[in-house]
């Protein structure tokens, strides 16, 4: 690939190209109506689980924001199933049952992951068939400390209080989940770059849920054994942990290409970084959209590469011309 084509993965492995490439968190959902036509007629695990409709609207954010990276169409829940839970959408993940005991870790599944949720793969194959010429395919999976929280948890939380009630009580119990959900992901994803995914990105959402310290026991080394063996499949790795500031020292330790910004972590250092425009920027206006733009591309001029993105993902309320405006003018900036 040449031109264009090969920004996002160049800047990946830190080289500047003419502009900065750009792509968005959750940039195929609801805020596209071509993507809620989709969604009137399955629901949405159905979707992640028919590969022709997954990769229909993979491609969908591709065709009308112009972005320079498509991102597999899935969640980070998907793999829930294979290690022997039930998973359902309303509108949030709920696992069930959760996991809260020693008995309810032992008896959880490190799955045979390709046989488990072939549609994934399914999907990266046609993903790859069609994208080819055009943009390169992100893969990815959650944390091994952001899924391990959900699976304890049972759904999404604002204190996630019976996660880390297992974290500060039970700590043994609470690694050996993290040991399996990071054997997990480490068999979902190597699947994923063997079919066929050009970069992985990881994302710790519920990074920031604890102290630096307890972040260095339980999240960090579970992310680096992750990322290292994704990288040694030979793709470039992003690592995504949201509202982790505090410990950015531990997370700059992690081994990724790329470090995920959120929007409110300063744009500098010397790492690759990814992000950071607030989604909510997205929701004012195109003229505010567009001067806040070119100032995070500013900040980015600065880094050894930057990968434009928001700092989280993008709200299901959003006007599509705001987003819009936001690629066109990153593919208009010089820096
Ligand atoms: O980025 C993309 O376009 C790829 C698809 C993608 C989805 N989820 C689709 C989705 C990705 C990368 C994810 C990751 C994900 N899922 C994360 C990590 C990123 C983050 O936002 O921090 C998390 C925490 C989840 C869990 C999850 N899935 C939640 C909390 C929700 C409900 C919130 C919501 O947006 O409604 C989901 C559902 C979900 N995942 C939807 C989509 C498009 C909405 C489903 C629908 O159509 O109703």
């Amino acid at each position: 690939m040449t031109g264009d084509h090969d920004l996002f993965l160049r800047a990946c492995r830190g080289e500047r190209g003419s502009r900065p490439p750009v792509w968005l968190m959750r940039q195929a959902g609801r805020y596209l109506p071509e993507y809620r036509e989709v969604r009137k007629k399955v629901d949405f695990l159905t979707l992640c689980r028919t590969p022709e409709l997954a990769a229909q609207v993979t491609i969908q954010p591709i065709d009308r924001l112009g972005v320079d990276a498509a991102i597999l169409f899935s969640d980070i829940l998907v793999p829930a199933p294979a290690m022997g839970l039930n998973l359902d959408f309303n509108p949030g993940p709920v696992v069930d049952p959760p996991v809260r005991s020693a008995d309810d870790v032992a008896r959880l599944v490190v799955p045979e992951i390709e046989q488990e949720v072939p549609f994934v793969y399914d999907t990266i194959r046609i993903l790859r068939r069609e994208l080819t010429g055009r943009v390169p395919l992100i893969g990815f999976a959650a944390a091994p400390f952001t899924l391990a929280a959900y699976l304890v948890e049972g759904e999404g939380s604002r204190s996630f209080g019976q996660w880390k009630r297992m974290l500060y009580g039970a700590p043994e119990v609470a690694h050996a989940l993290l040991d399996k959900t990071a054997e997990t992901t480490i068999r979902y994803l190597v699947a994923q770059v063997r079919a066929g995914a050009q970069a992985i990105q990881l994302f710790d959402t519920w990074a920031g849920l604890v102290s630096a310290q307890d972040y260095a026991t339980f999240s960090l080394p579970y992310v680096k054994r992750v990322l290292a063996a994704v990288a040694a499949e030979g793709v470039p790795t992003i690592y995504f942990a949201l509202d982790a500031a505090h410990a950015a020292r531990e997370v700059a330790t992690c081994g990724a290409d790329v470090l995920g910004a959120d929007w409110r972590a300063p744009l500098s250092g010397t790492h690759v970084l990814q992000g950071n425009l607030d989604p909510c920027v997205l929701l004012s206006d195109v003229a505010t959209v567009r001067r806040r733009t070119r100032a995070m591309l500013a900040d980015g001029a600065r880094l050894p590469a930057h990968i434009a993105n928001l700092g989280h993902g993008i709200f299901p309320e959003t006007p599509v011309d705001h987003a819009i405006a936001f690629v066109e003018t990153v593919k208009a900036f010089r820096g």
